[in-house]
């Protein structure tokens, strides 16, 4: 039976290790060649020891299918046009982007550095755009010569993203600008041909392990395993695939055997007096509408 990738050409950011390596299996599992990019950093961006990306390109091959590792950085530009060039060059296209690289620096803001608060934007809000930019700029010129786009993005939110995370606060704004950053792509490259999605996993990575260890452990009498990363893959691939045709600017929570479709933003209770308010004026049909709003849901760590 054809796989739901045959013959598409996926880039998967950050698939040397964790999520991003269990995505680039599964496309690969599906009949796609796989670029594999990660830059092999530390947990904390630092450099890392080795380069992961060989590691899961010949992974890939060695279970007979197509993969070439891209050992560049995703927050600069040359590394960025470099991954879609490595696609282009390699296999003759680009189908599908998968943006997942990254990595944390987490501190109370009252101790957050400048530069951990830069490292972290740049990695995961810069990281998402520039390989987006650069695939974005491939298609149009694509559609504009007249050959068929399906194309597709799946961004990498968080429920940090989503809701806020105590002692995240420089990952949780650059995941929610990623969420901003899906719902504009969708809009501006939907004429191109070119689906924008996200999501918002959850699995058992070196990002997690410690942190949630007890939440993250597998099952020690065996059974399902849901937090193994290999369950957040599957929606990746249908997004990533032809087959999730009219499906975009849409947020997935995904994790163990659960998706969610996330609704976000939308106006609650609402009052216009049609002239302007005294602030005290303003502070009363404040309350009064936060007396009939809901309340938001908690930000994860909120004690
Ligand atoms: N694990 C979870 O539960 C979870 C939850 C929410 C969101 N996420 C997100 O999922 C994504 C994958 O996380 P993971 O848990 O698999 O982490 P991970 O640390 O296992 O993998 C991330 C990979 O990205 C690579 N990377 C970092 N900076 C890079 C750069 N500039 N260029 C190229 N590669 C780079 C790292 O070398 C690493 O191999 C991240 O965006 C993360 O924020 C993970």
């Amino acid at each position: 039976m054809a796989g739901l990738c045959e013959g598409r050409v996926v880039i998967v950011t950050g698939a040397g290790r964790g999520l991003g390596r269990a995505h680039a299996l599964a496309f690969a599992a599906e009949g796609a060649k796989v670029v594999v990019n990660d830059l092999g950093v530390g947990l904390d961006g630092l450099p890392g020891p080795d380069g992961p990306a060989a590691r899961v390109a010949a992974e890939i091959e060695a279970l007979g299918g197509a993969a070439v590792a891209h050992g560049g950085d995703i927050a600069t530009s040359k590394g960025a046009a470099s991954l879609v060039a490595t696609a282009v060059d390699t296999f003759g296209r680009l189908d599908t982007l998968v943006n997942n690289a990254g990595f944390l620096r987490d501190r109370m803001l009252v101790n957050l550095d400048e530069d951990d608060w830069d490292a972290v934007m740049r990695v995961h809000l810069k990281g998402h755009f520039l390989p987006l930019r650069s695939a974005a700029a491939w298609w149009r010129a694509e559609a504009k010569a007249g050959r068929p786009v399906a194309a597709r993005v799946v961004n990498t939110s968080s429920g940090a993203g989503l809701l806020g995370s105590v002692g995240q606060g420089n990952y949780s704004a650059a995941k929610a600008g990623i969420l901003a950053l899906t719902a504009v792509a969708a809009q501006e490259m939907g004429p191109y041909g070119v689906q924008v999605n996200a999501i918002a996993p959850a699995a058992r990575t070196r990002m997690t392990e410690r942190t949630f260890a007890e939440t993250m452990a597998a099952p020690e009498a065996g059974g399902f395993d849901a937090m193994a990363p290999e369950n957040v893959s599957p929606l990746v691939v249908w997004l990533g695939a032809d087959a999730s045709a009219g499906v975009t600017g849409r947020v997935f929570e995904t994790e163990g055997g659960r998706i969610t479709v996330m609704e976000g933003w939308r106006p609650g209770p609402t009052a216009d007096r049609g002239a302007r308010r005294t602030p005290a004026e303003a502070g009363k049909a404040a309350l009064e509408l936060l007396a009939a709003a809901q309340a938001p849901l908690p930000v994860y760590g909120a004690r």
